[in-house]
């Protein structure tokens, strides 16, 4: 089967758009699988700059289907409008399937989301998306889905006996409430535009499976990000791990044989929650400013930070990759050194695996392995032998660390500045193929 993931491995904002847009020329369908318009994917060539927040990193190739899955949560508002962008930049939005069974932020959840948020002493720092909030009524069982939505009849029923309940507590904490006429009449015209995209997409993917297509997905946020395996509570609602696939997209869980981890060279984290190698003043201000570490969602500063290889570790252990892209390497280069955390120390213990607790990981204390920065500008490096000494001993220290092979290194945010040492489609793990 040729399938790959892309999962970020960090904090999000890997560079999982970059990459995702890379290998989707040899992709027939790219699969988004969970997740909504929090994310923010970036894809440069010919000199422009796009951003994506929904629509597959696969939607600037012609011949590559783009599925937005059941795992997702769609702000409709947002989709139609990323829509419009992207036709006006002249490319075709024909080859997009909505799945009918896709949950849909309501305004309402962005509401809800402000309102969490003002409840939390320490904040998560969300995108104020309405994202959690969409989630947790799927999780009620008193979500819209995209087949009730786009049904004005079923979605009147469905507002009528379910609006009640959040309008009251919207009210009780001093928010504004929402009418279903209102809601209604404002959907109407997202409600038109999107209905030609709706489709059952886990019987495509698995038909495409089943006829041996290539199916790339792509993961959005990042494994720390994850309910269940990032730093909760400050994280996002849904499981950006390689685990969501098979339930976000419909395929079965043997269908997932390679897994392309996106590791940013260094670490970046935006919002609240801890960040064990983050550092502050002025290296953390060169690397900022050169990796443009700016929200793409929010514009919100990125925390920078360190690698660190225990928490890669972390990642690489939930999510099994088979191959490693290193992305926005060429920002490391001018520093005098670069350090990589191989272990913790916490109350004076050395540890090698996260705790569990985020105040323990806020407490811990990196234990750094130092290594000699390179100089040399490495953006127009197109091969491993044309890197300095220093920049392969970097690769070669993450692989011996993580014991997976760097297939992939990133050296700009241009297609053309990406250098492929291995095609993580064909190579790394047993594939089961
Ligand atoms: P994503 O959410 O994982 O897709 O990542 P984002 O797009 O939010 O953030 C990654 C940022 O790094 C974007 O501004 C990309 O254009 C940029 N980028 C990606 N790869 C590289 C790289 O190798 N070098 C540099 N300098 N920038 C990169
Ligand atoms: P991409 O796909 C980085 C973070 C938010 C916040 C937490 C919860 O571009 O890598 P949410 O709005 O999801 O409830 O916020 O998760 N977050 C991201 N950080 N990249 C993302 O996506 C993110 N999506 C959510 O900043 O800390
Ligand atoms: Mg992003």
């Amino acid at each position: 089967m040729n399938t790959l993931a892309i999962i970020g491995a960090q904090w999000g904002d890997e560079g999982k758009g970059k990459i995702t847009d890379y290998l989707a020329k040899q992709a027939d369908y790219v699969v988004r699988y969970q997740g909504g318009n929090n994310a923010g994917h970036t894809i440069k060539f010919g000199g422009k700059t796009h951003a994506l927040h929904l629509v597959p990193s696969g939607i600037f190739q012609a011949d590559t289907k783009n599925i937005l899955a059941n795992g997702m949560v769609i702000d409709p508002v947002a989709l139609c409008d990323e829509l419009a962008l992207i036709e006006s930049h002249g490319f075709s939005t024909d080859t997009l399937h909505l799945s009918d069974r896709a949950h849909i932020v309501m305004p309402y959840h962005r509401s809800l989301d402000g309102m969490y948020e003002s409840f939390k002493k320490e904040k998560v720092g969300t995108t104020a998306k309405g994202i959690g909030p969409a989630y947790s009524d799927k999780t009620l069982r008193r979500s819209v889905r995209v087949h009730t939505y786009i049904d004005e009849t079923r979605l009147r029923l469905h507002l009528k006996e379910n609006l009640p309940h959040v309008n009251a507590l919207l009210k009780q904490h001093g928010f504004k409430s929402y009418d279903v006429e209102t809601l209604i009449e404002e959907s109407r015209p997202g409600r038109e535009r999107l209905k030609s995209y709706v489709s059952d997409t886990s019987l495509i993917l698995n038909e495409a499976l089943n006829e041996h297509r290539t199916v790339l997905f792509e993961g959005a946020q990042g494994t720390m990000l994850c309910m269940d395996h990032g730093t909760y509570p400050f994280v996002t609602a849904s499981s950006p791990t390689a685990a969501g696939i098979p339930l976000g997209a419909g395929v079965p869980p043997r269908s997932i044989n390679r897994v392309l981890g996106i590791v940013k060279a260094y670490t970046t984290r935006v919002g609240g929650g801890p960040f064990p190698t983050e550092i502050e003043g002025d290296t953390a201000n060169t690397i900022r400013k050169r990796g443009n570490e700016y929200g793409t969602t929010t514009g919100r500063p990125r925390r920078i930070g360190w690698l660190d290889a225990v928490q890669l570790k972390h990642s690489c252990r939930v999510n099994g990759f088979t191959g490693i892209a290193l992305t926005l390497f060429d920002v490391l280069s001018s520093l005098d050194s670069l350090k990589i955390a191989t272990a913790y120390s916490l109350d004076g213990k050395t540890i090698r695996s996260m705790p569990a607790d985020p105040a323990d990981l806020a407490r811990v204390i990196p234990i750094y392995e130092t290594l000699p920065g390179f100089k040399d500008d490495i953006s127009k490096v197109r091969s491993f032998s044309d890197l300095p000494k220093d920049a392969k001993t970097y690769i070669e220290k993450i692989e011996a660390l993580l014991d997976v092979p760097v297939q992939i290194f990133s050296v700009g945010p241009s297609r053309e500045e990406t250098v492929v040492r291995a095609n993580p489609y064909k190579t790394g793990g047993d594939g089961n193929d």
